[in-house]
Formats: C-alpha cells, sequence, structure tokens
C-alpha cells in the first residue's frame, strides 16, 4: 500500500494524514474485494523495516490498526470476513497484538473473504521463522514442502496476483516464498486514490496475463 506519503506531500499534508487516506483506501478495497468473490486479500501494513520511521508515525500507524480492528467489526460480521495475521507477532505492541488475536477470535468461524494483515512482516523474516519453527518441531533437514509447512498460514494459498501501488518496481520483501509464481501488476495510482476501479484494472489485466509456471504452454 505505497504512496501514503507522497499523496500527503503532493497536498501539503503531515505524512499522517496520507496513512489516515490510506486506511480508507483499505476500507474500499477489501469492500471491491468482498464483493468481487476474492478468496484472501493480504495487506502489507507495517513491513519488519517500517520501525525505522520516526516513532510518531509508527505509533500513528499502530493506531489506525488498532481503529481499523475494532471500527471493522460489524462490517466484518456482516459480510463474512475473516481476519488472519502474518508476521513477527512477538515484535508487535502487546495492545496490537492484543487487538489482533480477539479480532481472528471473533471472525475465525467467517467464510467469505480472508483479510490477511502482514503486520511486522519480512519475507525473509517469515522464511527463517518456518525454518526455526521446523527445527524446533525435530526436522533434521528441510525441502521446499516442509518450509512451506511452517509458514506462518500453511492453509493459505500461493497468492496469484501481488498489486503494488505507486509505480514502484520492487517486491520489498512482500511474500517472497509464496509469491514465486505470482503474477505482479504495478499502478501508478498513489493508494490513498485507490477505489475500487483501480482494483477491477489490476483484476482484468491479470486475467489476460498466461500463467506458465515454468512450463512451456
Ligand atoms: C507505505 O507508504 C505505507 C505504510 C508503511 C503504511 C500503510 C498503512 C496504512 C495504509 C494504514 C493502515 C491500514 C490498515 C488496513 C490497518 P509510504 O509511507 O512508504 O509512502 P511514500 O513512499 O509515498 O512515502
Amino acid at each position: 500500500m505505497d504512496g501514503n506519503g507522497r499523496w500527503a506531500r503532493q497536498r501539503g499534508k503531515a505524512r499522517t494524514q496520507g496513512h489516515l487516506e490510506g486506511l480508507s483506501a483499505a476500507k474500499r478495497i477489501v469492500k471491491a474485494a468482498s464483493t468481487a468473490g476474492i478468496r484472501y486479500l493480504t495487506l502489507y501494513v507495517f513491513s519488519t523495516e517500517n520501525w525505522k520511521r520516526t516513532a510518531d508515525e509508527v505509533g500513528f500507524i499502530m493506531g489506525l490498526v488498532k481503529k481499523y480492528l475494532r471500527g471493522e467489526l460489524d462490517f466484518y460480521r456482516e459480510n463474512g470476513i475473516r481476519i488472519r495475521h502474518t508476521g513477527d507477532i512477538a515484535g508487535l505492541p502487546a495492545d496490537i497484538a492484543g487487538e489482533l488475536a480477539s479480532a481472528m477470535e471473533e471472525t475465525a468461524a467467517f467464510t467469505g473473504l480472508q483479510v490477511v494483515l502482514a503486520l511486522n512482516y519480512g519475507g525473509r523474516n517469515e522464511i527463517v521463522r518456518a525454518i526455526n519453527r521446523a527445527l524446533s518441531a525435530g526436522e533434521t533437514s528441510v525441502n521446499e514442502k516442509t518450509i512451506a509447512l511452517y509458514l506462518d498460514n500453511p492453509d493459505i494459498p500461493d497468492p496469484d496476483l501481488v498489486i503494488r501501488s505507486a509505480g514502484e518496481y520492487r517486491t520489498s520483501n512482500f511474500l517472497l516464498w509464496e509469491g514465486a509464481y505470482a503474477e505482479y501488476y504495478v499502478s501508478p495510482a498513489l493508494w490513498p486514490d485507490w477505489t475500487e476501479t483501480e482494483f477491477h484494472e489490476a483484476l482484468a489485466s491479470y486475467g489476460r496475463r498466461e500463467r506458465k509456471y515454468g512450463a512451456v504452454l
């Protein structure tokens, strides 16, 4: 969800204002994904590298997460949306981890769209944690199947599409393992400007792709 800072700067506003608008955009896209019948949507909210930002900005984003988890509960209930998490929960502030745990518990039985919040998430970090879990479980060597089994959400299928806003052509440590064969879509639109129109354009672009998984078709 890149471009919140640029969106704010273009308007002479504080970066935090960009994140606030980014939260509104996230709500729009969750709604659009739910309506479109998407099964899983992972939102990259806060990376393992984002702690390098100022304490004010970090605190503001964490506050938005809390607000989102609490404020959207009725919406999840009405739409059968299940909340999940990926990332290193141990490194999150206790109050955020607590909110996350209760949102996950309250929505655990819902069978509609699953929204995975990537919070304190890094793709390399997830792979390292998976390998350590495998070792703790007594595995003596790992292969692709065992690593996949110890990822944060082993039941969630690999993503078909990774969408990037604000015109950036990089992975930013997002779903490195799971996204090995994902299609990528980059839009110049800054994240706060995203509406269901941009989302449907991304889906339409995906619909035109020919997926080969390394084979010759
Ligand atoms: C990246 O843009 C954005 C973030 C690090 C924060 C994303 C957070 C939200 C959208 C709000 C919380 C959302 C939910 C669903 C709880 P940037 O700040 O790097 O933008 P820039 O590159 O233009 O400076």
